[in-house]
């Protein structure tokens, strides 16, 4: 196993999910967690998608965007004709932060502090998976990717200098786009989440 994971890059995730999963000196909210959720996808896929952290659904499936954000983000794909084998899903924090609140467990967002904590784990899922393009949806995503705060509003559809040299696209979090309020403004703003999904997968080819 250490020696496959010199030379096999799927292996070299799996050993790098496992020293994260098992750090002594994870944030509070992760042991809070019911378990890490790590990225998904081939390696040497071409685009690289960092969200910001599980959500509910990712918690107890242990998967990245599966539950309602994560069904929004597939149609996106599939209406911007992105191959999911040329995808690799990943987030910026790797455990899901929550306030109890009676049955429901309400999403916490991860502040500075967390993203540098899963940030060294983060730039070297990206060493591994060695994509082209690495496109931050929403700004901790953006955050994480750059190393900065970013605008995600004045940057989205720009391309941003990312880890090792590689680009970084910027958009949108597709929960953003589940939480506006007007269905006209969901529409086009839906429209256009999915044509950056198409930029960055031309940008990526
Ligand atoms: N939102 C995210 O940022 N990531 C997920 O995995 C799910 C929802």
């Amino acid at each position: 196993d250490l020696l496959d994971a010199g030379t096999d890059p799927k292996a070299a995730l799996a050993a790098l999910a496992r020293e994260l999963a098992g750090r002594n000196d994870l944030p509070d909210f992760a042991r809070r967690a019911t378990q890490m959720v790590f990225g998904e996808g081939p390696v040497g896929a071409p685009l690289f998608f960092v969200g910001e952290q599980p959500g509910d659904e990712e918690d107890i499936q242990g998967r990245p965007f599966v539950g309602p954000a994560g069904r929004l983000f597939d149609r996106a794909l599939d209406a911007a004709q992105v191959p999911r084998d040329e995808a690799y899903v990943t987030n910026a924090v790797k455990h899901f932060k929550f306030t109890p609140t009676g049955k429901r467990r309400l999403h916490q967002s991860p502040d500075a502090g967390d993203i540098a904590y899963y940030r060294p784990f983060l730039l070297r899922e990206i060493g591994i998976v060695a994509p082209r393009l690495l496109v931050g949806l929403g700004a901790t995503a953006l955050r994480a990717l750059t190393g900065k705060a970013v605008p995600v509003m004045k940057a989205r559809g720009t391309i941003l200098p990312g880890p090792e040299g590689l680009p970084v696209f910027a958009t949108v979090h597709p929960s953003y786009l589940l939480r506006l309020p007007d269905e006209e403004v969901q529409r086009r703003e839906y429209a256009r989440f999915v044509e950056d999904l198409r930029a960055a997968h031309a940008q990526a080819a």
